[in-house]
């Protein structure tokens, strides 16, 4: 496994390796068990400023696109953003709505005290947003106009899977990830900042660096409160433990 924070120590892999594909090489080790990398994977708002190379955003880019689509059609594109100036744009946008609603989700959940603790690393990451290494804005090409809700699942349900992938492979391979909306809020600004035309749509921007906080476990919901067995509201695992 990688060192969490230092680029310095990831391993290389055994000579004897298959390469994934041709076009990137495979210089980082994402050989966290899969378990781990899921029970550990959270929200990491608060990043140093070491740089994370190009060579290791490729293969996040190539993990989230083995992720599954509707129809193989694989309907979606990555765009990867260094440009400092760029950065700037979009922190003022991320800056402007949040706050919008800083304040007032402050006050409506001021009882919650996981809330608070993610509402305070989210103003972190909207101070220093400028400062984060690299971003990646995952777009979809599929329609974003859905005349059901099965269109909108597999619309939208084509770009999440991958982006879930691009977060576990980040946490194996020891960044901070998280998945942020609240830049492309402004959306028509954001479009222009990233040049994106009409027929893509930008869903969620993954900021990545190398982690100054800590990661998981996360705290969820337990598994017999959301499961039903059979026909919806028979709660029968309600008092049976999770997977661990
Ligand atoms: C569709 C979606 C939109 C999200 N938008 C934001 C966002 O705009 N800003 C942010 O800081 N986190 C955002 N998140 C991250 C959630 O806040 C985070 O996944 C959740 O609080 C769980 O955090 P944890 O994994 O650290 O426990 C979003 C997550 C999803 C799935």
């Amino acid at each position: 496994m990688n060192s969490d924070r230092d680029p310095g120590h990831v391993t290389q892999p055994p000579g004897d390796t298959p390469p994934v594909s041709a076009e990137v090489d495979h210089p980082y080790d994402f050989d966290m068990p899969l378990g781990e990398a899921m029970r550990t994977q959270r929200a990491i708002r608060r990043l140093t400023d070491e740089p994370v190379s190009d060579e290791l955003v490729k293969q996040l880019i190539e993990f989230a696109s083995k992720a599954p689509t509707a129809q193989n059609h694989q309907a979606w594109e990555f765009i990867v953003v260094r440009d400092r100036e760029l950065i700037a744009r979009l922190a003022k946008l991320n800056r402007r709505v949040w706050r919008l609603v800083d304040k007032p989700i402050a006050w409506l959940n001021r009882k919650d005290d996981k809330f608070i603790r993610t509402h305070r690393a989210t103003a972190h990451q909207v101070d220093n947003f400028e400062r984060i290494p690299v971003l990646i804005v995952c777009c979809m090409t599929a329609t974003r106009h859905a005349p059901s809700p099965v269109v909108a699942a597999s619309s939208y349900g084509s770009i999440f899977p991958a982006v879930q992938n691009l977060l576990l492979a980040a946490r194996a391979a020891g960044l901070g990830a998280n998945l942020t909306t609240m830049p492309l809020t402004v959306n028509f600004a954001a479009r222009r900042v990233l040049g994106i035309p009409w027929k893509v749509t930008p869903v969620c921007i993954v900021p990545i660096g190398w982690p100054a906080g800590r990661y998981g476990p996360t705290v969820r919901k337990p598994v017999g409160e959301v499961t039903s067995i059979d026909r919806y509201g028979n709660r029968a695992w309600l008092d049976t433990e999770g997977p661990g």
